[in-house]
């Protein structure tokens, strides 16, 4: 394996150290590139950029592969927890049997937040999306669990996160819906309990149901990590700045919220609403991307890493079918979204582009047969990335010799230019 790449720049030649990873992959280090050379790269939008060598999760998107700490996508969604998912993601391995036990008592006693947080519900308007929510109730923890230093003060921070934020997402809802806040109950699991704070009501006892619950289960372990995407990238440029776990965390629900990101889920649906009501003229739809007069795009369709099919999307597909047919649910935006998947992937456009189905597509009609609401498709991704999200920021934290995040850029703009007064405009 080439040790060192050899960079040309006007006739003088540098040599740059390359990294390679425990998969092989191939990285040029650039870390000393201006001072040796005056010169910066520049990748607008980092799809070559490698930011950080991360132990957390592998993904090759030529042959459709995502692991997590090692272990496959396929493996964690059949047999796996998802509160087990986010020991491995967090601590980099599967914990014991009484680890396991631990942690999932742990999760359960520090799911309440603190009395006076119910108030800032309130404040908001009933048409207030979830996200915004969301984001704001966990940047509002670090008022009450001040930043911490110690290993162990940041442990309990991240269960206290773990823990808290489901029920702040079910609070979200009921205070949507106009309900009374369910309080978590510590004989129930995590998910039970986010189960419970959603839909139970005070009047009626509650259990979850089967079927659901281990939908839920698979879907936020779906969800749990993704390596360096657009959110994962804002925790870690937030954190790398020295904010607290709660304020990078939070800008990381911001920045999952739009239609391109964890925003698609929501957007699939809506879509799949708009093709239904027109009469299901696929073809219609999927000529409309094409067109240089619209900036129509198919939601939950194409990958910026996945460039042959995405695990996760194949995985959701199959569930789609089993968990409707259990619940009794027929509904007709699953048979829409196979039809529009079908035409879209004979359809040279998407052929050439190498784009396919991805995690948002078959997730909303997944959420909407559990009873989710639409609006609240994105918080449910967030749920289910938070581990990711904590995994990152803590491996950062740790990491020796960590800097600022701080790019640089191509300037444009207009050279020095002497001031004008104002009358002379
Ligand atoms: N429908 C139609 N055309 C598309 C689509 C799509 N969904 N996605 C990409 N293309 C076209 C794009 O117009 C471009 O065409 P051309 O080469 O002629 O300019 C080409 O395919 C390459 O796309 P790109 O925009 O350069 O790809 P990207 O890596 O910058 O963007 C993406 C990736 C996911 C943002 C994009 O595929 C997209 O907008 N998809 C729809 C939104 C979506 O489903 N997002 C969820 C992503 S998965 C969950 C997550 O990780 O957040």
């Amino acid at each position: 394996m080439t040790k060192n790449a050899k960079l040309v720049l006007e006739g003088k030649e540098t040599e740059l150290p390359v990294t390679v990873g425990s998969e092989g992959e191939v990285g040029i280090d650039i870390s000393k590139l201006r001072p040796q050379t005056g010169a910066i790269t520049l990748d607008p939008s980092f799809a070559n950029t490698g930011a950080c060598e991360s132990a957390i999760t592998y993904i090759d998107g030529e042959k459709g592969i995502l692991r997590y700490r090692g272990f496959d996508i396929e493996d964690l969604a059949l047999h796996a927890s998802f509160p087990e998912v986010c020991y491995l993601l967090i601590n980099g391995r599967l914990p014991t049997a009484p680890e396991r036990a631990e942690f999932r008592t742990r999760l359960s006693r520090h799911s309440l937040v603190h009395e006076d947080m119910k108030k800032f519900f309130e404040g908001f308007p009933p048409s207030a999306h979830p996200m915004v929510i969301l984001s704001a109730m966990i940047a509002s923890l670090s008022a009450y669990y001040p930043e911490s230093d110690t290993p162990e003060e940041i442990e309990l921070n991240i269960i206290r996160l773990l823990a808290k934020a489901k029920t702040l997402a079910a609070f979200s809802y009921k205070k949507s819906i106009g309900q009374a806040f369910m309080y978590p109950q510590n004989d129930r699991s995590y998910l039970e309990n986010f189960l419970l704070m959603m839909f139970a009501v005070q009047s009626e006892p509650y259990e979850a149901d089967q079927t659901v619950r281990s939908a839920l289960n698979k879907l936020l372990i779906l969800h749990a990590d993704h390596e360096q995407n657009c959110s994962t990238t804002t925790v870690r440029t937030v954190g790398s700045g020295g904010a607290n776990l709660f304020a990078s965390i939070s800008a990381g629900v911001s920045a999952l919220w739009g239609p391109l990101h964890g925003g698609a889920n929501q957007a699939v649906i809506e879509m799949l609403n708009v093709i239904r009501n027109d009469g299901s003229n696929y073809k219609k739809y999927v000529d409309m991307t094409k067109s240089k007069d619209s900036d129509f795009k198919l939601m939950g369709f194409g990958h910026r890493v996945y460039k042959n099919f995405d695990p996760r999307a194949r995985i959701l597909k199959d569930a789609a079918d089993e968990v409707l047919a259990k619940l009794g649910v027929d509904d007709p935006l699953l048979e829409i979204a196979k039809q529009l998947e079908e035409v879209a992937l004979a359809d040279s456009y998407f052929i050439e582009r190498k784009l396919y189905p991805n995690v948002d597509f078959y997730s909303g009609v997944l959420y909407r047969a559990m009873g989710i609401p639409t609006d609240m498709f994105t918080v449910m991704f967030a749920l289910g990335r938070l581990p990711g999200w904590i995994a990152h920021w803590l491996e950062q934290h740790n990491a020796p010799g960590t800097r600022i995040s701080r790019p640089r850029q191509i300037y444009t703009g207009a050279s020095a230019r002497p001031w004008v007064p104002l009358d002379e405009r």
